[in-house]
């Protein structure tokens, strides 16, 4: 499903209101297509042609909605939000076999440690042991649990202690101690961990790109150094396209020879259409094509961090998820799948040397090597050749740049949005609204029903009077065994 009469916020400034809506919203050039009158006070966006210094002003964020929005320790909204889900945790090759190394993971500001047993579960527990507080990283992976290097204290994969070396085991004592643990499975590439309320874990995650035969997925993973939303924002944006990556359109291995990327090169000022569906948005952006038709490139936003950026050409489809590991850092989580063919030794190889979304890492870590330290390798003979559009090298560190450039965590009260921000602006409020919704009254949020990862991004070429939401339709949701629609 994609649009319906769902209930939507535009309301930034006050108490959230809810509208009825009818069809999709077009808050692109703010054509916006609302039934109902707004509510007394309402102060959200209002039916016009033009984004005023009013709208402008009701649609920045306050503070105290943007640490709502960044914040996703324990005990936040935002934390509970994201504790709703199964996220990806780990490669699943940084646990290559059992009683392998153990591994440190930082999430949701919570730090703990992963680590594969003699039997091939995994485990997610606290790094720290209830002894004395060592971390367990430098621990014993041996015969069914980790034990503590200091004095020996063993836990299976639950967090179960099983053996107090210095207590008589008569006595029972390991049994009254347990760690924090949270459930580790794998799916795909991905080791995924759920953080919420024990009794209720959600179904498996069923994203496609977790669900295809491994030889048709690739996933990396990298670290960037600023908050979840503002690297994820960028990944909605996809305005940005034409300039930041223009460079990259026409050489990148991933990326080059597809007809899109004219399009995409010759329209600067791509209009939005934003359409609500089940689990977060549908973000359409639409530039001219040939004999008055349009060219739509519709990237799906699900609910809270998953993005899958429209096809190019036959080129393997690719996205991200953006994890939090703390308010001042996240994981980038980038995949490219086909949904009908193995990938290519060529697009592979590719990916592994950091092309397309993907990049080249600080040797035994996942920062990249061209980060804040290096100033991202910038090279302005390239910048002012026009090679690249901002010198940085590479679709991952030219966004991972701009969006760490903005600070750890960006403030949004010092925003000017513009309508091409239309995809963000609604996002936020997605996110807030879900969030009240669940500390409130405890509602499921979207994006937690795997029915809402059946989605897929498309590009296409469409008649001026079809709307994306009808003609698209079939093309967003997963099909197994058909192949990706794309220009
Ligand atoms: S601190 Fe771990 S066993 Fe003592
Ligand atoms: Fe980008």
């Amino acid at each position: 499903m994609i649009a319906g009469p769902t209930p939507a916020i535009y309301v930034l400034r006050e108490e959230p209101r809810v509208i009825p809506q009818i069809g999709c919203c077009r808050l692109g050039r703010l054509e916006l297509p609302i039934s109902g009158k707004p509510e007394i006070g309402w102060r959200g966006l209002r039916p016009r042609t033009r984004m005023t210094d009013w709208d402008r002003n009701t649609l920045m964020l306050r503070k105290e909605q943007n640490d709502l929005l960044t914040q996703t320790g324990p005990g936040t909204p935002m934390g509970q939000l994201f504790r709703s889900y199964w996220l990806p945790a780990l490669l699943v090759e940084e646990l290559p076999e059992n009683d392998c190394p153990p591994v440190r993971v930082k999430i949701l500001s919570e730090r703990l440690l992963a680590f594969r047993d003699s039997n091939g579960k995994h485990g997610l527990i606290d790094e720290f042991c209830a002894h004395r507080g060592v971390s367990l990283w430098f621990g014993r992976n041996e015969e069914g649990g980790l034990r503590c290097a200091y004095h020996g204290w063993k836990y299976d994969v639950t967090g179960q202690c099983v053996d107090v070396p210095s207590e008589p085991r008569a006595s029972g004592y390991c049994q009254k101690i347990k760690l924090k643990s949270y459930p580790l499975v794998k799916r795909g590439p991905v080791l995924w961990a759920y953080m919420g309320p024990p009794q209720q874990p959600p179904p498996l995650p069923e994203w496609e790109f977790a669900t295809v035969p491994p030889e048709q997925t690739f996933l990396s993973k990298r670290l960037q150094e600023c908050n979840w939303l503002q690297a994820m924002e960028g990944g909605i944006d996809s305005s940005h396209v034409s300039f930041l990556h223009r460079g990259d359109l026409s050489s990148d291995p991933l990326f080059k020879g597809a007809k899109g990327n004219e399009y995409n090169l010759s329209d600067m000022q791509p209009y939005f259409e934003v359409v609500e569906q089940p689990g977060g948005l549908y973000i359409g952006a639409r530039r001219n094509a040939e004999n008055g038709n349009y060219y739509w490139r519709i990237t799906p936003w699900v609910m809270p961090c998953f993005t899958m950026i429209p096809p190019r050409g036959d080129h393997p489809v690719h996205g991200h998820f953006w994890i939090p590991i703390d308010d001042e850092n996240c994981w980038a989580w980038s995949y490219d799948f086909h949904p009908v063919r193995a990938l290519t030794r060529r697009e592979v190889d590719a990916m592994r040397d950091g092309a397309g979304v993907h990049c080249k890492y600080v040797p035994g870590s996942y920062r990249p090597l061209a980060n804040k330290d290096n100033d991202y390798l910038i090279d302005r003979a390239a910048q002012k050749a026009g090679k690249t559009f901002s010198g940085v090298a590479g679709f991952a560190i030219q966004d991972a740049s701009l969006q760490e450039s903005m600070g750890p965590v960006c403030d949004r009260s010092k925003e000017n949005l513009v309508s091409t921000d239309n995809g963000i602006i609604m996002a936020r409020h997605r996110l807030m609204r879900a969030a009240k919704a669940l500390v409130e009254k405890g509602v499921t949020p979207p994006g937690v029903d795997p029915a809402h990862h059946r989605v897929r991004s498309a590009s296409v070429v469409l008649p001026a009077d079809q709307a994306f939401k009808d003609a698209a339709k079939e093309a967003l949701t997963s099909r197994p065994g058909v192949a990706q629609t794309t220009v």
